[in-house]
């Protein structure tokens, strides 16, 4: 028999690029993230052009059962002391979850309910999360370096931004070289 090999997508897991795949790719800018951040004024005096987030992925079928693979790579920084992080959602399909991976740099993922019960997990190269379904996620830079993070989830979960209107109700800041968590109400 004279099968061919078939060569598949490569990723670096040292930078988590995608390598001779064909990927989409979308960046998420200081000026797409109004409301986000809890100090609204000083988000609008950064440049509205720097890019807060880019996630690349495989350009994979769309189609119920099948998953698709991501990479997030969140820059290091901060609005009004409140570290980078990325707008965050539940999927549109509740019961939907989702596996990340960190790849580079060190931060968190904050993950939510619907009841709105909050928690962190720590994320490194190596680090493995389970995001069971019903439960909004968002990932926050802690770190100087550059975040990222590969994400498997199904094609048929999608993104419900609007249900977090309000935000998450834990928001992460640098004091001096601290982690500070500080609890917000409306969220
Ligand atoms: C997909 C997923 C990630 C995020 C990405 C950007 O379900 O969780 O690929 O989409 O980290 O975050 P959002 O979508 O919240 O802007
Ligand atoms: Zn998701």
């Amino acid at each position: 028999m004279n099968l061919p090999f078939i060569q598949p997508p490569q990723v670096d897991w040292a930078s988590g690029a995608f390598a001779d795949s064909p990927v989409l790719r979308k960046s998420t800018r200081i000026v797409d993230l109004a409301g986000v951040f809890a100090d609204e004024p000083s988000r609008r005096m950064l440049p509205g052009e720097q890019v807060v987030y880019d996630v690349e992925m495989l350009n994979t079928s769309p189609t119920e059962g099948e998953l698709y693979t991501g990479v997030t790579h969140l820059y290091p920084g901060c609005v009004g002391g409140e570290y980078f992080m990325t707008r965050g959602h539940f999927h549109a399909r509740r019961e939907q979850g989702e596996v990340y991976f960190g790849l580079r740099g060190t931060g968190l993922l904050l993950l939510q309910d619907e009841q709105g019960v909050a928690r962190f997990e720590k994320v490194f190269a190596g680090s493995v999360h389970i995001i069971p379904g019903f439960t909004a996620h968002r990932l926050i830079n802690t770190g100087a370096e550059v975040l990222s993070a590969l994400a498997v989830w199904p094609a048929a979960a999608g993104h419900d931004y609007a249900a977090l209107a309000n935000g998450f109700r834990l928001r992460v800041f640098a004091n001096n070289q601290n982690i500070e968590v500080r609890e917000v109400q409306n969220g």
